[in-house]
């Protein structure tokens, strides 16, 4: 049971909720003036079962606000090649808006290959080196949708970044460094720490942190010791853990002990009904963008 003291929760269902009305309302007048359906082309290699999860949770959404998908399910050992040539015909495609690759994709093909041969214009994911170039310099076109929800749920929560020190533990390219870039920017002003796998006494790091985004990977392994009072905790993990209770064998947690930092902390995100929902319902803003670029190129 919480207690009064614990921390606020920042819930994602309702935030994301809030996004997918909005895209919806978008999509309605946009399919009212008489254009088309913004369309998202996903691609999906092998039988990942996270993954899997992921793309049909894409789907879905995409159904609900109005956006028509298709998935390309390819073999496990699918060649390089041949995923090149698929990318390509989907950037010649003039009907398909959006092009997500889900990652990760089989060892044998390397990410950064595909992930380049993506039209950065339908780069609804934003990993194109052109579009982390322009986020990087302060004027995104896509920003990739984990990093973008996390500042939607500060900015609909009133959580000013500005003047705060904020920690971020993990260096992806997905999440760590282009969160970094957008607390940075001149909007949002915060000092920002990017700790990783080899950053001497993390602990340190992370109590000094007003906002502490936790997104390493590790199941519950930010607990309440390395959590300042009073801060601001954002939760990116997913992390399946046995669990031979549930009907899956599995529960999902997040990187955060949450029952141990919530009382330290001011807000919390929880994990599951936290960061992920904002990503999934990020990525329809993104295609809806990719739709308008479509209509009038920059
Ligand atoms: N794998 C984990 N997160 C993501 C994401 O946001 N986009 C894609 N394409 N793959 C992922």
């Amino acid at each position: 049971m919480p207690d009064s003291s614990d921390a606020d929760l920042i819930d994602g269902r309702v935030l994301a909720q809030a996004v997918r009305d909005e895209v919806q309302s978008a999509i309605e007048e946009w399919t009212q003036s008489g254009r088309r359906a913004p369309f998202l082309s996903a691609v999906l290699v092998g039988d990942n079962p996270a993954s899997e999860a992921y793309v049909r949770g894409k789907e879905k959404d995409a159904a609900e606000v109005g956006i028509e998908t298709e998935t390309h399910h390819l073999d496990a050992a699918t060649l390089q090649g041949d995923l090149l040539d698929l990318v390509n015909e989907l950037n010649a495609d003039p009907s398909v808006d959006g092009i997500l690759v889900q990652l990760p994709l089989p060892d044998h093909i390397d990410e950064q290959t595909i992930i380049d041969a993506v039209d950065p214009s339908k780069d609804v994911d934003g990993f194109h080196p052109e579009n982390l170039g322009r986020l990087m310099r302060g004027s995104p076109r896509y920003i990739p949708a984990t990093p973008y929800g996390i500042m939607q749920m500060l900015s609909r929560c009133d959580i000013d970044p500005e003047g705060m020190d904020a920690v971020i533990v993990g260096r992806s390219n997905i999440v760590g460094k282009p969160l970094a870039n957008l607390l940075l920017r001149r909007t949002a002003n915060a000092t920002v720490t990017v700790c990783h796998s080899r950053t001497q006494d993390l602990a340190a790091h992370t109590r000094r942190a007003d906002l502490l985004v936790a997104a390493a990977g590790q199941a519950a392994f930010i607990d309440g010791g390395m959590v300042k009072e009073g801060a601001v905790v954002i939760d990116v993990g997913i992390n399946r853990v046995e669990d031979s209770s549930t009907e899956r064998g599995y529960r999902l947690v997040g990187d955060v002990d949450f029952d141990d930092v919530r009382p330290r902390a001011a807000r919390i995100t929880p994990v599951p009904g936290g960061v992920g929902l904002m990503t999934r319902a990020m990525l329809l803003k993104n295609t809806l963008k990719a739709a308008q670029l479509r209509a009038a190129p920059e």
